[in-house]
């Protein structure tokens, strides 16, 4: 497999240093003698970053009565509830060469899939991963994707070996897009808003395929997008592919979702409930929950500077890109009023997004009796030198913002089981019932994991949450998009 540039060892689930929050001017030195302490500062952010089982109760059940809401009509509740229009998930038949091109994050990946249906499966897949530079996030929609239009036409020309389209084909793409759109059929759908830090103009309300194609028509590609997904939908046709109990798909990286099965019948906003299979793929767009979360001053402060005032809440609690700031503002309290690192205020700790989350991971790791790693991060991002005390608060902070992402995203998951469960009567929690898992933050903090793990265990108990089985499926939404290019593919399937 060929890698073009990969993102840094932990790092796929931040943003870069540059992004572009604002920043108030501030007063380096501490004036005066402090006398609040880091300790009680950590006491009361542990207080009100608490999720104890009722807390978590109520999250699984306004995630399901939102879940219901958004179901009812367009528009009916914060989670959008966007209709896939995939109603038939992989099946192993699919044959031939297929593509998939992936915009969701820092960084933009194609990839090449060839499939031999269900004896030769997947024959051989390569990808090419590239960063996308900040600058774009903030560009034009033409300078966009005309990026990753390049991208792909160099890849496709290094197409050979195993790979090998039918004579007189086009090359089908599955365009993986991982922002909320409005799905208006399988290959087309209107950016509603862009997240994660991105805000490139005059995309949001057009629809994104045709900004591909036409891109594509300026490098004179000749490619066809044959199906558009969320990464979300990728993950959950990957993983399907190969296990069959899989029925929810979640990603935790730069931001957060989930998809699901859900029964047609179960939709009433749906006017066209002619899915031969009687189900279809919801992509919840959670991220945008926010009911009953445990928020703190720093969250409000974060999210009354962010480019997306009052949205994404659910995401700037639990995803990658915000937690290591959510933990910046924090130990910058702690500085300017308990001295947390002497008596002058690192400056470099002032700037928005310069402690990323896997900072605050690889703090995390360090069980040196020192704590040398947080000591070396601490002198690498804010400039300071820290005293072992110092140390260990910073340990807490990171723990207690991890701790309350990881349960968070666990009621969350718990929320759309339990919605299943009670419209299936007993069709999720009576039987092995897989949620892939995908992205940065989930595949690279233990302590995350671990505590999201716990909270489902917590909710569901014993013996219920030795049927669900929460599953790493790395990269799965890139086969996934591709398989899903063929079972939409215009040539029909299983050829
Ligand atoms: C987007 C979703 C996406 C998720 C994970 C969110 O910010 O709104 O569409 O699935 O990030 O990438």
């Amino acid at each position: 497999m060929s890698v073009i540039a990969v993102s840094p060892a932990v790092g796929s689930f931040c943003i870069t240093r540059s992004a572009k929050m604002v920043s108030r001017p501030r007063v380096v030195m501490a004036v005066g003698s402090n006398t609040i302490s880091g300790a009680s500062i950590l006491t009361k952010l542990q207080k009100d970053c608490a999720t104890p089982l009722p807390v978590l109760r109520h999250v699984v059940d306004a995630m399901a009565d939102d879940m219901r809401a958004g179901l009812a009509v367009e528009g009916g509740s914060d989670l959008k509830m966007i209709l896939s229009y995939v109603d038939a998930l992989p099946t192993g038949n699919e044959k031939g060469l297929f593509y998939a091109l992936d915009l969701g994050g820092t960084n933009f990946r194609v990839l090449r899939v060839q499939l031999g249906g269900k004896e030769e499966r997947v024959i051989s897949t390569e990808f090419e991963q590239v960063s996308i530079p900040p600058e774009l996030m903030f560009g034009t929609t033409e300078e966009l994707f005309d990026f990753i239009a390049s991208g792909l036409a160099k890849f496709a020309q290094k197409e050979g070996g195993k790979f090998h389209l039918q004579q007189g084909k086009t090359r089908e793409i599955g365009f993986t897009f991982s922002f909320p759109v409005k799905q208006t059929s399988i290959d087309s759908g209107i950016l509603i808003k862009w997240t994660k830090g991105f805000a490139v103009s005059g995309t949001a309300g057009k629809d994104v395929v045709a900004c591909l194609n036409e891109a594509m028509k300026r490098q004179e590609l000749d490619m066809r997008v044959s199906a558009l997904v969320n990464d979300t939908v990728g993950t959950l046709a990957g993983s399907r592919y190969w296990d069959d109990d899989v029925m929810v798909a979640v990603i935790l990286g730069t931001g957060t979702n989930a998809c699901y099965v859900e029964r047609v019948d179960a939709i009433p906003k749906l006017q066209d409930p002619s899915s031969t299979s009687g189900r279809t793929i919801v992509n919840t767009e959670w991220g945008a929950f926010s009911n009953g979360l445990p928020l703190t001053e720093f969250d409000q402060q974060m999210d009354a500077e962010s480019i997306n005032p009052c949205e994404q809440i659910f995401e700037k609690t639990i995803s990658g890109m915000y937690l290591g700031e959510i933990v910046r503002r924090v130990l910058l309290r702690m500085a300017e009023a308990a001295d947390l690192f002497g008596h002058s205020v690192p400056e470099k700790l002032l700037m928005p997004f310069s402690l990323r989350t896997p900072d605050i991971c690889a703090m995390q790791q360090d069980t040196s009796k020192d704590l040398e790693e947080v000591g070396s991060v601490l002198y690498d991002v804010a400039g300071v030198n820290s005293s072992t005390n110092a140390r260990k608060i910073v340990i807490d902070v990171c723990d207690t913002i991890a701790k309350r992402g990881g349960r968070l995203a666990g009621a969350g998951i718990v929320g759309i089981l339990q919605k299943m469960e009670l419209d299936s009567k007993g069709l999720i929690f009576g039987k092995r019932t897989v949620v892939a898992m995908d992205g940065g933050l989930y595949e690279h903090y233990p302590q995350y994991r671990r505590y999201l793990q716990e909270a489902v265990t917590e909710l569901l108990g014993p013996e219920i949450s030795r049927n669900i089985v929460i599953e790493h499926s790395k990269d799965g939404s890139g086969i996934g998009a591709a398989l899903l290019a063929a079972s939409n593919s215009k040539y029909g399937h299983d050829i």
